[in-house]
């Protein structure tokens, strides 16, 4: 009887336990999609809307075809069911496209550098069920056309996709996430989660990475053709399931992407072992001899880019920063090492590293003393000390802090140019990039904050009416080093611009009919062309490419202000930032436990409702307030004691340390 008993109480648990704001999440609640509206319809179709459920009746005479619209973009294994058929002559095409630009009779958008992709085509031997081959599934699509290209007619009575992302996780499961972000701003709102999103369509199943069958084929013979092979079929990692760059394309594992994927991961899914066997690949072909590490994972080329070997030894930094899984650490520390001497040994005379091969984020001009690769090595050697710490390995440290500092001292003499106040690319050029001044920022290679306002202000008044430009990329938006831009604000302290630009550039990237209203961008024009200056193809364009979900984890850390420090939480701080927002709610979990915290303000009058493990400390920062008043820190569950501050100063911020792990609730009125 009391056994039985329990079954009652452990339901209610679950329901109290649900997933704050679901109703943002986009992953579905099943694996089986259907389409939700039509796009358009060529020919003689009849009942087009009716696939639109699952048992519908659409017959297809003649030269005829009808584009189906998901409404945002999904990824998955195409399933026809056939009724009648007018002859054993008959066939139905499937193309695919993220955008609505390359909806067509004819072909998919394009996987490779040229043309676009051949249509999968059905040929149908009488009524039935026809799946497509599992190396035809399709990664990023919201678009899906029917084509029938015959004399004779064909009945559809239903039309699905088995949805294939995120395939470690239960079918039922897809929107079962960790974490939650809420504010008084719905694009916000939205933003956060189309990045959550964005990720999960980029974890696939390893098995079924980007074949590449066309890499470095550039050809401008084949730029018309519509019938370029593609297929899904390469084994890129171990386990089952990877973290690659890009739903569609290239579905490999990219580390420099990962910088700005995982963060976001881990405030929205927490999906850690996905982003272990990715690390895990790019370390297993590492060269043991010199330490270099890949530029991307198998099936890529093998070539040396300065920056990205540099991101694979950031990913095991701030997989120990996210989880405090101190095994994982320690079991590639000596491979780490290794990797870390590698960039080391191209520090010359100079006290900066000389990069001699250019490829990077595919921005141009990537070569000697540059900025952005110095400033990531100088963030790199940090990160190597934190964990050399961690695993008791202080035999290195002393030597790598000296480094580091000559690093630092050589970049702000050679880089700085003081005038423009702005760090230029290198010392023979006037260039002052994005992605070297938002790095330098983000690295604190900067040597005062002066520096770090003005390399804000510089950045924003550079931004176009579509975002942010990179002018180290020709005429190219980067939604991946915008990611780095919009910590650059937020650590000038100004989270008006930071916000600013999330809603100017996620906002164009999410609400323009040309996108999918769920997933970012790979990248675009400054005038908002969809084109990116890199590609010669614009088909090729990723539109659900995981280093564009910057805001995801920096609205978590920043806005909402919960911010791991190290171990997976061990210590904390808590620094709500809501610029002209009232309202921001956010939480997620690590190993250790469930952060969160929630922010209210109204005219005199500030509450914060915060959680961390038992167990854990921090420190918390409160929002200036521009009045006199008291304020009353309450443990509601957990450990420590009550704090009553007396407000002297308003005005200024004002930090409580050694605040132990348990419930807090800070509520602050004006006297
Ligand atoms: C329809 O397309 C299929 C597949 O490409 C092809 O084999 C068939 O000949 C086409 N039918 C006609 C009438 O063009
Ligand atoms: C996912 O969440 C749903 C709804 O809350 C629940 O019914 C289901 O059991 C969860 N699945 C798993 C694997 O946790
Ligand atoms: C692909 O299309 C091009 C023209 O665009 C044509 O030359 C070529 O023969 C076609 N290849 C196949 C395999 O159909
Ligand atoms: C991928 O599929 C294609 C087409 O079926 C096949 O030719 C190729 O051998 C497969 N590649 C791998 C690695 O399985
Ligand atoms: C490792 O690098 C060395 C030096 O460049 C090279 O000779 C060797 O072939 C590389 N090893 C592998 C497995 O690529
Ligand atoms: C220095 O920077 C400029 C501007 O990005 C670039 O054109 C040039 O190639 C760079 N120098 C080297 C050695 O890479
Ligand atoms: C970097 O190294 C290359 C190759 O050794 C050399 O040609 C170039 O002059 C060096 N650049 C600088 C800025 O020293
Ligand atoms: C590092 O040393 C500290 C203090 O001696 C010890 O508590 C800790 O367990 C050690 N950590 C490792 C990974 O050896
Ligand atoms: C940034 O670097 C300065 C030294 O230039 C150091 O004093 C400061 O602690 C560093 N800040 C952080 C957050 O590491
Ligand atoms: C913050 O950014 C906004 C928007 O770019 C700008 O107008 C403002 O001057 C900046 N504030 C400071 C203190 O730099
Ligand atoms: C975009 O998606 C949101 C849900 O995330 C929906 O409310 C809105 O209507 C969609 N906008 C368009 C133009 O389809």
């Amino acid at each position: 009887m009391k056994l039985l008993s329990i079954f009652p109480l452990l339901s209610l648990f679950w329901a109290s336990v649900a997933v704050p704001y679901a109703e943002y999440i986009l992953a579905p609640s099943s694996r089986t999609i259907h389409p939700i509206s039509i796009h358009s319809y060529n020919g003689s179709v009849s009942n087009p809307e009716s696939l639109t459920g699952s048992s519908g009746s659409s017959v297809f005479e003649g030269n005829a075809a009808i584009a189906y619209d998901f409404g945002k973009n999904i990824a998955g294994v195409v399933t026809l069911e056939i009724g009648s058929i007018s002859d054993a002559n008959q066939y139905i095409g499937v193309t695919f496209s993220e955008s609505s630009l390359w909806v067509s009779n004819k072909s998919s958008d394009a996987t490779a550098d040229a043309g676009k992709d051949q249509t999968l085509w059905f040929k149908l031997t009488g009524p039935g069920t026809y799946t497509a081959p599992r190396e035809k599934e399709r990664g990023g699509f919201r678009y899906m056309t029917l084509v029938h290209n015959a004399t004779g007619s064909v009945e559809v009575t239903e039309a699905l996709i088995h949805f294939t992302p995120m395939p470690h996780w239960e079918d039922d499961a897809l929107a079962n996430y960790t974490g939650y972000f809420h504010t008084d701003d719905e694009l916000l709102n939205r933003i956060w989660y189309a990045g959550a999103y964005t990720n999960q369509l980029c974890t696939i199943d390893p098995k079924h990475g980007d074949a590449l069958i066309h890499l470095g084929e550039i050809n401008s013979s084949v730029s018309d053709a519509v019938n370029v092979t593609w297929y899904y079929n390469y084994t890129i990692t171990e386990g089952s399931s990877a973290l690659v760059d890009g739903a569609k394309r290239d579905k490999l594992v990219w580390a420099g992407d990962m910088a700005i994927a995982v963060p976001a991961i881990v405030v929205s899914t927490d999906d850690v072992i996905s982003i272990e066997n990715s690390l895990n690949s790019l370390f297993a072909v590492q060269n043991t001899t010199t330490g270099q590490l890949p530029y991307a994972g198998r099936p890529f080329f093998p070539i040396l880019s300065f920056t990205y070997h540099l991101y694979t030894l950031i990913g095991v930094a701030d997989h120990y920063q996210y989880t405090g899984d101190l095994d994982y650490a320690s079991s590639l520390w000596n491979q780490w090492k290794l990797g870390l001497n590698f960039s080391l040994g191209f520090i010359d005379d100079s006290g900066m590293m000389n990069v001699t091969s250019p490829p990077d984020w595919l921005r141009f001009g990537m070569g000697g003393h540059n900025i952005e690769a110095n400033s990531i090595l100088y963030y790199t050697i940090y990160q190597g000390i934190a964990l050399a710490e961690a695993l008791n390995d202080t035999e290195p440290i002393s030597s790598w802090e000296k480094t580091a500092e000559t690093i630092k001292a050589a970049a702000n003499q050679l880089l700085w140019n003081e005038a423009v106040g702005m760090f230029v690319d290198n010392e023979t050029t006037t260039l002052t990039p994005q992605d070297g001044n938002s790095w330098a920022v983000v690295s604190n290679i900067t040597t005062n904050f002066s520096q770090v306002e003005s390399i804000s202000v510089k950045l924003a008044e550079r931004w176009t009416p579509y975002g942010a430009p990179a002018p180290e990329a020709a005429d190219a938006i980067s939604p991946f080093i915008s990611g780095f831009e919009l910590q650059t604000h937020f650590k000038a302290n100004n989270v008006t611009a930071a916000l600013a630009l999330i809603r100017l550039q996620w906002g164009f990237m999410l609400d323009d009919p040309r996108m999918t209203n769920s997933t970012f961008i790979e990248g675009y024009s400054t005038t908002g062309e969809l084109h990116y200056a890199p590609y010669l193809n614009d088909a090729r364009i990723s539109h659900a490419h995981g280093w564009a979900t910057g805001p995801t984890s920096s609205l978590t850390f920043f806005v909402a202000g919960i911010q791991i420090l190290s171990a997976g939480g061990k210590t904390w701080r808590v620094a709500p930032n809501l610029g002209d927002l009232k309202f921001a709610d956010a939480g997620f979990s690590t190993s250790l436990g469930k952060f969160s915290a929630k922010t209210q303000i109204s005219d005199g009058a500030l509450q914060i409702d915060f959680e961390a493990p038992a167990g854990t400390t921090g420190e918390v920062t409160i929002p200036s307030i521009s009045c006199a008043g008291t304020m009353l820190v309450q443990k509601i569950n957990g450990y420590g004691e009550d704090i009553k501050v007396d407000i002297i100063n308003p005005n200024v911020p004002l930090s409580l340390a050694g605040v132990a792990g348990g419930q807090w609730n800070i509520k602050f009125s004006c006297a």
